[in-house]
């Protein structure tokens, strides 16, 4: 699709302004970088200005690609984007414990703290890895910083789905994906075979010089 066809589309006139509007209004839905691709293997760099027009345009797209997608979070290098961003949310069901949903937030530039020592095995999808998923151990409580959408500064503490979900995107950024985290590739599988045979997952065995 040529130029001259998304503005016939948008109905609106050649300038560049209308013509990348013309571009999102057609375009949102992203192409995602399935394993093997190696935009998923390289560290992203850090993003200047997140209120950025341009910055602001691709989380547009990349909440699109993830409501299209079915899943919880995408991080930028998963669609061919290398910079430090993801976005999340924690829908009602998953949150567990009484925690709340969180809705669909954008984070740039994060840098994740783990807060203790207790890991938990968890189960992990990853629209990169379309149909598969495994237990994978993850920080039961982390600190997170970055920076919103508007550019304000992100400070929170998380803990259960949520601290499952940000160190998986987080990941992302730095080129490791889930299965670089993987402790017993007996709990990796396809979602049909796993969901159809509910087992119990291993405990998390600390080494000594944790305890
Ligand atoms: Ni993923």
């Amino acid at each position: 699709m040529g130029r001259a066809d998304l503005a016939a589309i948008a109905q609106i006139s050649l300038s560049p302004n209308h013509f990348w509007r013309a571009i999102y209004a057609c375009m949102a839905i992203l192409k995602i970088a399935r394993m093997g691709h190696p935009a998923l293997l390289v560290p992203a760099k850090a993003v200047d200005d997140p209120a950025a027009p341009a910055v602001q345009a691709l989380v547009a797209d990349m909440a699109e690609t993830l409501e299209d997608a079915g899943g919880v979070g995408l991080a930028a290098p998963q669609v061919h984007v290398g910079l430090r961003l993801f976005i999340y949310k924690v829908p009602a069901s998953r949150a567990g414990d009484g925690a709340d949903e969180v809705k669909l937030t954008a984070v740039f530039n994060p840098v994740i703290t783990p807060v203790g020592a207790d890991m938990s095995m968890g189960w992990e999808g990853c629209l990169s890895i379309p149909g598969l998923r495994a237990a994978v151990p993850r920080f039961d409580r982390v600190h997170l910083s970055g920076l919103d959408a508007a550019g304000g500064k992100i400070e929170k503490e998380v803990s259960g789905f949520e601290a499952r979900v940000i160190q998986h995107e987080a990941d992302h950024l730095d080129g490791v994906l889930y299965t670089m985290r993987m402790s017993d590739f007996r709990y990796f599988g396809f979602n049909e075979e796993t969901m159809r045979f509910e087992f119990p997952l291993p405990t998390i065995v600390r080494a000594s010089h944790d305890q």
